[in-house]
């Protein structure tokens, strides 16, 4: 894949709430020292009841506001999320009529913490054929729905926010340099997905035939938590499947670009835990200086956390138009996926 598109414009959009490590260590047994040396999280944002979709909402006007384009030029809207609000209406089909988006068609992509980058893939593959000019991708995620705060190995990890980009074609006869979609990696892993799990309504209506159908099999909870509202992770299992996909996706979606990893001005991964990212840099040879950082500050928000980053690095000034960037993304499914681009 060689798309010639162009980052058109970032957005972002996080809660007010601070929660520090502080006062995560006033509702379950953890302490600062532990969970910075362990994830290098030391406050995340949560939403005071700001909802997923208006997270999305802000984080998409101000992407659509960066890029100069009118509601009207948006021909498809990609959304991703694993806390959405409802099932239906889609949280992309919110998103279109807050931004007052006509007529573009509107879905929403389910890939977890990969969501972004699934998206992004999607959607260059839209440009590249033609089928749209401009795409909105929203990222939007408010895990505290799901977080079980009285479990301290989850809940000191994740939070709330939104991200989100407008990318645009560059039409072939266009003499614009640069920017464009080098190539991508992208894949899953099925038969690990009870690594982490947040489990959806269950079927509960007066007609069902069978009270024991979920031991007869035909009703049968996957992965064992009937019942169970919160998000389970086996962290460590998640740890080592993080640091192998990261580098290995990152690696494929390099090669297949024809570059090397020591061509990549950043890699923009998604933000789960320092620790991944310093081993994955490690075994890729890249100085931690180009991978880039910010979970400190917001902790793990799923999908929303690699357009959160372009949008920072957007508006201080690290993004500059021509560098070559990597984003990785990695998580429920389990799935991953590197996508290659210049700015
Ligand atoms: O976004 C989706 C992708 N998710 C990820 O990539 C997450 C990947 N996993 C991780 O980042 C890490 O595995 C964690 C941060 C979740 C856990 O770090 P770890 O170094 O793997 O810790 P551990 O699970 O091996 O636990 C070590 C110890 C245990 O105590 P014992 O059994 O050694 O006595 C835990 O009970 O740390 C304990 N522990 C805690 N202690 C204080 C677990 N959570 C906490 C906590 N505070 N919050």
């Amino acid at each position: 894949m060689m798309t010639r598109a162009r980052l058109a414009g970032t957005g972002s959009y996080l809660p007010e709430t601070v929660v520090t490590n502080q006062d995560m260590s006033g509702i379950v047994d953890t302490s600062d020292e532990w969970i910075v040396s362990r994830t290098g999280i030391s406050e995340r944002r949560l939403s005071s009841g700001e909802s997923t979709w208006h997270m999305g909402a802000q984080a998409g006007r101000e992407a659509l506001a960066a890029s100069g384009l009118r509601p009207e030029d948006i021909d498809l809207v990609i959304a991703t999320t694993v806390t959405p609000d409802y099932y239906t209406p889609s949280l992309a089909c919110i998103i279109q009529a807050e931004l007052g988006i006509r007529k573009a068609p509107c879905v929403d992509l389910g890939a977890a913490c990969t969501g972004f980058v699934y998206a992004m893939d999607a959607a260059a593959r839209y440009l590249a054929t033609g089928g749209a000019r401009n795409v909105l991708v929203v990222s939007s995620e408010t895990l505290s729905k799901i977080v079980d705060y009285r479990d301290r190995t989850t809940c000191v990890l994740f939070g709330d926010g939104a991200g989100a980009v407008v990318l645009s074609a560059i039409p072939e006869d266009s003499d614009e340099p640069g920017a464009r979609i080098l190539s991508s990696c992208l894949g899953a892993e099925g038969e690990s997905g009870g690594f982490i799990v947040s489990r959806a309504l269950s079927i509960d209506h007066p007609f069902i035939l069978d009270a024991d159908a979920g031991a007869t099999g035909r009703n049968r909870d996957r992965f064992g938590c009937e019942g169970e509202r919160f998000l389970r992770m086996e962290g460590q299992e998640v740890y080592k499947f993080a640091v192998r996909v990261l580098q290995e996706s990152l690696q494929k979606a390099v090669e297949k670009a024809g570059l090397t990893v020591e061509d990549l001005d950043w890699v923009v991964p998604h933000q789960a835990n320092i620790r991944i990212l310093e081993t994955a840099a490690r075994r890729l040879g890249l100085p931690m200086e180009r991978m880039v950082v910010e979970i400190a500050g917001m902790g793990n928000a799923s999908s929303a956390s690699i357009p959160v980053c372009l949008d920072r690095m957007v508006r201080d000034g690290r993004l500059v138009r021509g560098q070559t960037l990597g984003l990785v993304g990695f998580g429920g499914g389990l799935t991953y996926g590197a996508l290659l681009l210049q700015y």
